[in-house]
């Protein structure tokens, strides 16, 4: 096991009505101009929005509204938004929203306690030093934005998406976390939020740090629950109890908890990040065609961890060969990935040709000539996991 930090500080606020508290918590982290940041119109339609200003206003917060955030978020928002909150005299932002809101309401933080361009950040020039408070509003269990220092943003121009790493100035201040506001997601999204989910878990799980048990049973109780959950949700989408367990899965499969003494990998993220920046693509759906393909290839280079996840999550049967294992293991994912909608292929997504050559080109320039750590993937070896997507 190695030396580890885990610093997960969200005050995680969870249950029926906790939106209602939002304008109490933005007080309570001394704010009092918020940056109200919501995606297309969902939380709207829903009335949320509405309780929500209702309670900043409630509290005394002024809040400027920036709306319309789309999926897989761009730079145009982040400048948009830290236009706006410089006007206003913004000293604080409240994500409404997934992945996508929250991403661009970290973005807006930063950019707007910096002299230049936000972008800096994401591109490597510079390191956030300092940050204004974000707090969030989980309108869906997915992306994981809610307990992590992560942002994610693609830059219009060059169609780069890039994650943005922070230890600590970002990790949002609270997250109110109430399971029924999920009950309007669609079912694709639901989905695609599962696939998210287990990915996080993952990326973290296939490690070649030795004596990480705890670190693994975490993991693989954290997969069957999503597993069990994600069927019950399909089966009956206003269960809440099922969705309430899928929104705290999806948080502690990204706050760090899942990864504490392991080497983490993210290969088939930065994977799919290269698909949705090229691509009009849920990040989740794409992760449900590139995962399994980054497995497949590893039951023939590297079974080991593999097979355990197989008969650990799975309930594989010891076989003959670790590989064999392995992909009986993948074989049963993907099931259940089609079970819950997910596409398998590249031309389910509708990329009826994808242009491999140029994601291999953007991936290792902008994640260098290695990717990933359970096995440190090159060119040659990217592009052939990219073929088996096909
Ligand atoms: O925009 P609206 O109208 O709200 O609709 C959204 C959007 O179309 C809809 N939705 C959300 N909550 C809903 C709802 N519809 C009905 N009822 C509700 N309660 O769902 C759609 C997807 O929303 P989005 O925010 O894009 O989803 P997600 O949370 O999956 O976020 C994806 C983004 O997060 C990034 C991804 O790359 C992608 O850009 N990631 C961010 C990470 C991080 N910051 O730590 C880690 C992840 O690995 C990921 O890369
Ligand atoms: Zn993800």
């Amino acid at each position: 096991m190695n030396d580890f930090t885990f610093h997960s500080p969200t005050e995680f606020i969870f249950g029926r009505g906790v939106e209602q508290r939002a304008g109490e918590c933005m007080v309570r982290c001394g704010c009092r101009k918020v940056l109200l940041i919501s995606g297309g119109g969902s939380a709207r339609r829903s009335g949320l929005l509405g309780r929500v200003e209702r309670s900043l206003a409630d509290a005394g917060v002024a809040c400027v509204a920036l709306e319309g955030i789309r999926p897989n978020p761009t730079d145009d928002k982040v400048r948009e938004g830290i236009r706006l909150g410089r006007l206003a005299g913004t000293d604080g932002l409240l994500a409404v929203g997934g992945g996508s809101v929250i991403d661009t309401a970290k973005a807006i933080a930063a950019g707007l306690r910096y002299d230049g361009d936000f972008w800096d950040f994401f591109a490597g020039r510079a390191t956030v030093a300092d940050a204004l408070p974000v707090g969030v509003v989980l309108t869906i269990p997915a992306a994981g934005s809610e307990g992590s220092g992560n942002s994610v943003i693609t830059l219009a121009s060059t169609r780069q998406k890039l994650s943005l790493r922070t230890p600590y100035a970002l990790r949002p201040r609270f997250a109110l976390m109430n399971p029924e506001l999920t009950l309007t997601l669609p079912t694709w999204q639901t989905a695609c939020g599962i696939t998210d989910m287990l990915a996080h878990i993952m990326e973290r799980y296939f490690t070649n740090t030795p004596a990480t048990t705890v670190t693994d049973r975490v993991g693989e109780g954290l997969m069957r629950a999503i597993v069990e959950e994600g069927r019950r949700v399909a089966a009956r989408p206003d269960d809440y109890d099922a969705r309430a367990n899928l929104m705290w899965a999806g948080t502690l499969a990204h706050n760090g908890l899942c990864g504490t003494g392991c080497e983490e990998d993210w290969a088939s993220h930065f994977m799919e990040h290269e698909v949705s920046a090229l691509y009009d693509v849920s990040h989740g759906a794409g992760l449900a065609v590139i995962f399994p393909a980054w497995l497949q290839w590893m039951a023939a280079h590297h079974a080991a961890k593999v097979a355990q996840w197989a008969e650990r999550v799975w309930d594989v049967a010891p076989g003959p060969s670790a590989e064999a294992e392995a992909l009986e293991g993948v074989r049963r994912f993907r099931a259940f990935l089609a079970e819950i909608g997910m596409p398998l292929t590249f031309s389910q997504l509708g990329i009826a040709a994808p242009d491999i050559a140029a994601l291999v080109d953007g991936l290792h320039r902008n994640k260098g000539e290695h990717v990933g750590n359970y096995v440190r993937l090159t060119r040659c070896d990217t592009e052939e996991i990219f073929r088996l997507a096909l």
